[in-house]
């Protein structure tokens, strides 16, 4: 039986455009656009250009622990940011890297990384997925400056720098929003994780750094809501978010106002004037990415197109009905639910339908 194991995705083009979610010719884009998107993360703002074939992208942030370079710069680093608490400012995933580290390895590219006074070349393994990391000496440069290069006959493009001019640009203007996080950031496993890395913080202290879910209680006394007395056991205090003044803090260890004191029309009403600071309209991007954008749907439709002609006419819906029609002796032969208990007892992080999917694949591929 074959194992595939995840990284190994990431070391060559066609699979690495998938996890990147872009065709073959789309990923100068995606590297370029995932370093700008770091740098911006990291600095507010950047500088990003090419230089020859080299895509240069430079910010003035706190830099990167030089240690660490060799396990972010890795197509094998697990899918794990810095960033799980979410914030619209910024990226989330822990993919952006891993990502780029693909295209140089599957190219056979170069990159370098010049951070907090020190240049490094990356030298990413096919091997297992990891990456030597080699000092190249001082560099004046403080932030971070990375300089990737791709090898093979795929290569920056002007193209490349839309996308990430775009977000320099964004990013000079308007005010950055300085709120909480919101709980319409996440979907179910963004949560799920924000979750399993929160240590020691209590349920009530994770839902104080959220927007909206414990709002103040000047704010709710205006409104005239409901306020029960509460009685705490012990000498037990209750934490408080650290926005709330001292005075409502002690005015919390006693008394406490729920978000179903309100009717529905008030609940949705303090909704609306909640967001309405951050409605700035529909988002229209310039015309030069608008056309971008056009070129690129049209380009994804024709692909579609020409792959759907492709596949009817190898008459693929009744071979892959009849491949599948050919698994079910196996299917009806595996014990499913003692598969997926040893495997989660394995590797408890997973959900369920995970060791579904990979016991799935294996079959299918021993059946080829
Ligand atoms: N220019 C930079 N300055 C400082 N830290 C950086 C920079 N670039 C990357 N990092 C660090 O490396 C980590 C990994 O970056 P990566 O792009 O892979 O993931 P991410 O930005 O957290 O999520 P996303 O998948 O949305 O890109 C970041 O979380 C950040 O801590
Ligand atoms: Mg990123």
């Amino acid at each position: 039986m074959f194992q595939r194991e995840d990284w190994t995705a990431f070391r060559q083009l066609e699979t690495l455009g998938q996890r990147a979610g872009v065709g073959r010719d789309e990923i100068p884009d995606v590297v370029a656009k995932e370093l700008v998107d770091n740098a911006l993360d990291a600095a507010g703002a950047c500088e990003v250009r090419l230089d020859g074939g080299e895509l240069v992208v430079m910010d003035d942030g706190p830099g990167i622990d030089p240690a660490t370079l060799g396990g972010i710069f890795a197509v094998n680093r697990p899918q794990r940011s810095t960033k799980v608490l979410r914030r619209p400012s910024r990226g989330a995933l822990g993919n952006g890297l891993r990502v780029v580290t693909g295209a140089v390895l599957a190219t056979g590219g170069t990159l370098r990384v010049s951070t907090r006074g020190r240049a490094f070349d990356i030298r990413p393994r096919d091997s297992d997925g990891g990456s030597d990391v080699v000092e190249l000496g001082p560099s004046e440069h403080q932030g971070t400056r990375v300089q990737v290069r791709l090898g093979g006959d795929i290569a920056f493009d002007a193209d490349a720098l839309v996308w990430p001019q775009v977000a320099c640009d964004l990013a000079s203007e308007g005010d950055t929003y300085a709120g909480r996080t919101s709980a319409w950031w996440y979907d179910s496993d963004a949560f799920f994780e924000l979750c399993q890395s929160a240590g020691d913080t209590t349920a009530r202290e994770l839902i104080s750094l959220f927007e909206g879910c414990s709002g103040n209680p000047d704010e709710a006394t205006a409104m005239g809501l409901q306020v029960e007395p509460i009685e705490r056991k012990g000498d037990r205090t209750v934490p408080v978010a650290d926005y709330v003044s001292d005075e409502w803090s002690e005015w919390l260890q006693t008394h406490r106002v729920e978000l179903n004191a309100m009717t529905t029309p008030q609940f949705l009403e303090w909704l609306d004037a909640k967001m309405a600071p951050y409605d700035a309209g529909k988002v229209i991007p310039p015309t030069e990415l608008l056309g971008a954008e056009l070129a690129d749907q049209a380009r994804r439709a024709s692909r579609e197109q020409v792959v759907e002609r492709i596949l009817r006419e190898a008459d693929a819906d009744r071979r892959a009905s009849e491949a599948f029609e050919s698994l079910r002796p196996r299917l009806a032969g595996v014990d499913v639910a003692a598969h997926v208990r040893a495997e989660l007892e394995r590797e408890p992080s997973e959900r369920w339908t995970e060791p579904v999917e990979r016991l799935a694949k294996e079959i299918a591929a021993d059946n080829r």
